[in-house]
């Protein structure tokens, strides 16, 4: 907790640090009820500075300071100052030594940062200013120092002691306590400094590198664990392949860890040489971890790993510049996941996530640039916008220097820079030296929040055979005022003729056709482009794959896009046609719903999903995405004034119709599909992600039909399968039922089985709160005093509370304001408790705005009862004085 008002912190106030520090020794002891830290730093005066000797101001907060040296003398209480955030020295030589000990309660830490326990073992959590409560320290990125880790702990208990880089000794002592020593030998900023101390076995295994070094792979999990590695294990050495193939880099050091805790605050952290996961992130098989957490658990392991080079080797100067190791590294592993399983559905799903959650972000009070100007707590930037519009930023230049020039900048970025902390600016001047271009204006994307509009308009000229396309871009104001001056889009795109054959595309001016997809860069305000020889209106193909992060419109119609959905050659836009006509459809409900009158769904709809749906040549995980309305998130967001009523009741009729017209069709594929899982044994490859998706999507329209068979397929996919994906979704099927014997029976025996299973239960959790049906708030209440929810374990709030607040729109945001007074209480009890997961949990408050006045009222009660409610950690304190602000 602070003691003065949190400031703001700009980009523009960036200085260089007064000292450097080369050479970190800490040793490490650790009590029931406290421990200790030894910190020795070598230290010198940064030459990049200039002369002079200023004080020395170490980072460091809730630490209570025991001793500390100077040049190895000891120096009393006058000569150094202490406040709770820093220790203050007056060196006297360029080169000189600090010694530190100082005493901290990692026992009774709940905010999961510094170093903490989890269960019966410890871990750190550095990212970003952490650090500076384990001991006093330049706690900035660009502070780079090797390291010597010693920990000491009971052997008994702590019988595994971990920390950064390569083991160098161990031993034991005399009082029944052991230590053992690390030394990492790369030069690395504080954040990726990581320490273990556990009772943990580990899965072991080995991958040979490009160059032929043998490196060890170890995951250390606690003991009833050991059985639930292997996935994580095999996506490990996928990755380290993968990068060797695809951006030639090897791995460094002998040894990889990874080591799984169960109280953390994000998915994973990527410390050198030790990974710490959430065990969420790591831990899979098929009775307990469903398809969706197989990818996840595929997608995170890379990640981290892929940050070896993309974040570790090179680090970042300042945490403004955080997207240039998080929206690089995003790219990577989407690309990674892209290829490892099916790429169209990946990019499927990762732009719904996108258009949904990033776009209500950059239109909400929090929205910030994906390079922000200025922060008061940095934990509340690792954000949608940070990670993936930073990704998009990335795949979009990709995108205009083509893969061979896109590694050709990688080459070089990391050549030129390997050992250093730098900047997005950096980055990007590699991707120019290395292909000569000027990418002057694309860098616009690092500076300017909010998200682009992009407006086309056509016109055909039979007469002339031309056919012209014109684009105005724009972008709404954001809370940063900056002014918003014309993006580089890259907009790729295609035409195609009455038989949705493409085109050959000759811009005028050219010699010859070319492709007949291609990339245009929209670099104006307004800009036109001309098609010749076109002999027949065209139908265009616009930003396929979605090329550029921005709101496209054109005015589609509704016959159109389902010839788009028919004949497009590229996937993604053939679902994102039907995604547009769905918005449409479902937009004249709304309509409808609010004027009183009987809601009647185009029947256009039912026959585009027909025909899909008797498209045997289809990908089914495409089938599947293609069936997935857009989501009730996704609606409020492109809502002007979001009715929640109109939006949930809409959605809910589309979903009946459609279940009641494609009853047939939909029972035969669940009958194929589930008879195959029947028949084969679980495997976490995309083909078979892709039937047991269909299935259960399939099975989630039929149960709205309530019919006898419905209900019997389902208790006997519940009762008798054998993987968590096809039990989750006939439990969250059944739970959104209206069949409240089975309903009750089947969540009791789930709970029974799987109640010593804690990363099950946040499943258990998840589909309670996310059910629809009224009641939801008592519901979650109930739960909340149910034996395994507990509020310090951010999975299972996250779980719980996440679930409901953030996916349950019609029961949260009810009209009473029930939902937002929940909230509010719990934000301001895990305020004090964690305040990283309670300014997370606070985020759905934030969208007030996209409300009708009476809610809006109410949502902004709440956000000022969390401003009086007392003493607020900067996260909290940040998100909600710019909510109100
Ligand atoms: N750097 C981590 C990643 O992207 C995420 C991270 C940042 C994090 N801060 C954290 C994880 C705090 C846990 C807690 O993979
Ligand atoms: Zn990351």
């Amino acid at each position: 907790m602070r003691t003065e008002q949190p400031k703001m912190i700009y980009l523009k106030d960036y200085q260089a640090p007064e000292y450097l520090i080369d050479e970190t020794h800490l040793t490490f002891e650790l009590f029931e009820d406290h421990s200790l830290v030894h910190a020795q730093l070598v230290m010198r005066r940064n030459p990049a500075r200039g002369a002079g000797l200023p004080p020395l101001v170490l980072d460091g907060q809730q630490l209570e300071l025991l001793s500390v040296k100077l040049a190895d003398a000891e120096l009393g209480t006058a000569d150094y100052q202490v406040t709770d955030s820093h220790l203050t020295l007056h060196p006297t030589r360029e080169h000189f030594t600090v010694d530190t000990s100082v005493k901290i309660h990692p026992e009774t830490n709940t905010a999961l940062e510094g170093l903490y326990k989890s269960g019966g073992m410890y871990c750190t959590q550095c990212e970003a200013e952490g650090f500076r409560k384990i001991t006093y320290y330049l706690d900035r990125p660009d502070v780079m120092s090797v390291f010597t880790t010693t920990v000491i702990a009971e052997q008994h208990r702590y019988p595994v002691l971990l920390s950064n880089g390569n083991p160098v000794g161990s031993g034991p002592q005399d009082d029944g306590r052991h230590w053992a020593t690390w030394e990492d030998p790369f030069m690395k900023p504080a954040y990726l400094f990581a320490l273990v101390a556990g009772d943990l076995w580990c899965v072991e295994d080995a991958f040979t590198t490009m160059t032929e070094r043998s490196v060890a792979l170890r995951i250390y999990v606690e003991p009833e664990n050991i059985d639930k590695c292997q996935h994580a294990m095999n996506s490990l050495k996928k990755s380290m392949r993968w990068d060797e193939e695809v951006y030639g880099r090897e791995y460094d050091l002998d040894i990889f860890m990874i080591v799984a805790v169960n109280d953390f605050n994000m998915g994973a952290m990527e410390n050198k040489g030790l990974n710490i996961f959430n065990s969420s992130a790591v831990l899979a098989r098929a009775e307990t971890a469903t398809d969706a957490a197989h990818q996840r658990v595929e997608a995170i392991v890379a990640h981290e790993y892929f940050h070896n080079w993309s974040g570790n080797r090179v680090t970042c100067r300042d945490w403004f510049q955080l997207s240039l190791k998080e929206g690089f590294t995003v790219f990577r592993d989407s690309v990674f996941s892209a290829d490892m399983n099916s790429a169209t559905v990946k990019r499927i799903q990762d732009v719904a996530y996108l258009r949904t959650h990033q776009f209500a972000e950059d239109a909400g009070p929090m929205a910030h640039a994906v390079r922000p100007d200025s922060f008061i707590e940095i934990s509340n930037f690792y954000t949608l916008t940070v990670y993936e519009k930073g990704s998009e930023v990335v795949r979009m230049i990709h995108t205009l220097l083509g893969g061979d020039g896109f590694r050709k900048g990688s080459d070089l970025y990391f050549e030129r820079h390997d050992g250093q902390a730098v900047t997005c600016d950096d980055f990007i001047k590699a991707m120019e030296d290395a292909n000569g271009v000027d990418l002057t204006q694309f860098k616009r994307w690092y500076s300017q929040a909010g998200t682009p509009r992009l407006a086309v308009s056509e016109s055909y000229d039979a007469a002339a055979q031309t056919y012209s396309l014109t684009f105005r871009q724009s972008c709404p104001q954001t809370p940063d005022k900056v002014e918003k001056l014309p993006f580089v889009i890259p907009v790729e795109l295609g035409l195609l003729d009455r038989n949705g054959a493409p085109l050959a595309l000759r811009l005028a001016g050219e010699a010859t056709a070319g492709e007949t997809s291609r990339v245009l860069s929209v670099t104006e305000a307004e800009q036109t482009f001309t098609f010749v020889d076109v002999a027949e209106q065209p139908l265009p193909s616009l930003l396929r794959g979605f090329s550029a992060p921005v709101k496209l419109s054109f005015p589609y119609s509704r016959d159109q896009l389902m010839f788009l959905m028919q004949h497009d050659s590229d996937g993604f836009n053939r679902w994102d046609a039907g995604q547009q006509l769905s918005v449409q459809v479902l937009q004249e409900l709304i309509t409808q719903h609010q004027q009183g009158a009987p809601l009647v769904l185009d029947q256009r709809l039912v026959s585009a999903l027909r025909t899909v749906l008797a498209d045997d040549t289809l990908d089914q995980a495409m089938v599947a995405e293609m069936l997935s309305l857009p989501s009730e998130a996704y609606l409020t967001e492109i809502s002007e004034v979001a009715d929640v009523e109109a939006i949930h009741s809409a959605r809910e009729f589309a979903r009946k119709q459609l279940a009641e017209h494609l009853f047939d069709a939909l029972w035969q594929r669940y009958q194929a599909n589930r008879e195959l899982s029947k028949k084969t044994a679980y495997v976490a490859e995309a083909e078979h992600f892709a039937r047991r998706g269909l299935q259960n999507i399939a099975l989630s329209y039929l149960m709205l039909s309530g019919k006898p068979d419905v209900l019997a397929a389902t208790l006997e996919q519940f009762e008798t399968c054998d993987n968590m994906t096809e039990r989750l979704t006939a439990l969250a099927v059944l739970v959104n039922s209206p069949f409240e014997a089975e309903k009750a029976t089947a969540l009791a025996s789930f709970a029974e089985h799987f109640k010593d299973n804690p990363l099950v239960m946040d499943q258990w959790f998840s589909v309670q709160a996310g059910s629809v049906l009224p009641g939801g708030l008592a519901r979650v209440k109930a739960l909340m005093q149910h034996p395994a929810f507990n509020i310090k374990n951010p999975n299972k709030v996250r779980a719980l509370i996440g679930a409901f607040a953030g996916q349950n729109l019609i029961n949260f945001h009810a009209a009473d304001g029930s939902g937002y007074r929940f909230l509010a209480d719990l934000v301001i009890e895990l305020n004090a408790l964690n305040p990283q997961i309670a300014s997370r949990q606070l985020a759905p408050l934030t969208r007030w705005r996209k409300y009708d006045d009476a809610r809006q009222a109410l949502m902004k009660t709440e956000l000022e009862r969390i401003r009086a409610s007392g003493e607020l950690s900067s996260d909290v304190f940040e998100v909600v004085s710019k909510s109100l602000a």
